[in-house]
């Protein structure tokens, strides 16, 4: 992909969902995108059908697994071995329910929601200064709002609910706190942060809870294109001084009490780069 086309996003988790939907906005709004997926066959079709929407636009698959710090390192250097700007970076990809413990060694959700993001992001971080104005979107989820904290010695350890539940909440509450804290540490740097609730939708994302849960789930589901508004939104029209904030329904919304702890957010932070071997 060459520098020539323009503005360049890497989405994550763009093989299906509102992954897929959003790459393919992004190329509709002329950038050039990066599918970062861990399956280059479950990529191809969404390549395919991005060339096949916007001629001429460039798209391309990197390889990605985000419960392996050797493949996020391995994306990261991939992508800025081809010295080109990066003006958004999309961490969207995400599991519920899927339980155990990542690759490297972490609570299954918390290693693939946040942890993987976090290493691609602090990675990323020179290619979207050096590309400023940029935005990093973290899709996030309101399931934060089910619990109220974060156990650090937790993290380290298997997935303890058998729903999975409170551990996706912890995830996407260190979503929410990732973004706001990279919003307080580049202010001024031209980079941008924001987080986000998609909506409540039919996607695959579900696919791991368990039976019954999926199917009592299953009757209160939006269709996944109603979820890219607000991942637009945050992509293209919010406001750069409004960076950190969190999104739902398309405009900035205020999280649960624990998702706005400054402090919380740079002890996640700190703990965060001991875990990613960064700190
Ligand atoms: N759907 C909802 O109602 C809802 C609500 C709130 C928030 N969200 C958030 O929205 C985001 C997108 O979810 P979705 O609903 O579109 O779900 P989805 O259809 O299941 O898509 C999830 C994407 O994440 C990828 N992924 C999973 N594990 C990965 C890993 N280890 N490494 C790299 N990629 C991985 C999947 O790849 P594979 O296909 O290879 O598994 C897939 O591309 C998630 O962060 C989710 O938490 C969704």
């Amino acid at each position: 992909m060459a520098a020539e086309h323009g503005r360049i996003a890497l989405v994550t988790g763009a093989n299906t969902g509102i992954g897929r939907l959003a790459a393919i906005a992004l190329a509709r709004a002329g950038f050039g995108v990066f599918l970062a997926c861990r399956s280059r066959e479950r990529a191809l079709p969404v390549l395919a059908e991005i060339r096949a929407e916007v001629p001429g636009s460039c798209a391309e698959w990197l390889a990605l697994d985000l419960e392996d710090f050797h493949s996020v390192r391995a994306c990261a250097e991939a992508f800025l071995a081809r010295d080109i700007p990066l003006h958004l970076l999309l961490n969207n990809a995400g599991i519920a329910g899927a339980r155990g413990l990542t690759t490297s060694g972490f609570e299954r959700m918390f290693g693939v929601n946040h942890l993987g993001h976090f290493l691609l992001t602090e990675l990323l971080l020179p290619r979207l200064r050096a590309s400023a104005p940029a935005r990093i979107v973290v899709v996030a989820s309101r399931a934060h709002r089910r619990v109220s904290g974060i156990d650090f010695a937790a993290l380290r350890r298997p997935t303890s609910s058998l729903t999975g539940i409170p551990e996706y909440g912890v995830s996407k509450l260190a979503n929410i706190l990732h973004a706001a804290e990279l919003g307080q540490r580049l202010a001024a740097s031209g980079v941008s942060a924001f987080s986000l609730h998609p909506g409540v939708l039919d996607t695959e994302i579900w696919r791991t809870l368990p039976a019954p849960l999926r199917w009592l789930n299953s009757l209160r589901l939006a269709p996944a294109s109603e979820g890219i508004g607000t991942i637009l939104h945050c992509a293209l029209h919010a406001e750069a001084s409004d960076t950190g904030a969190y999104y739902s329904d398309g405009a900035r919304s205020d999280p649960a009490p624990c998702a706005r702890n400054t402090a919380l957010a740079i002890e996640l932070r700190d703990w965060s780069l001991a875990a990613t071997g960064l700190g």
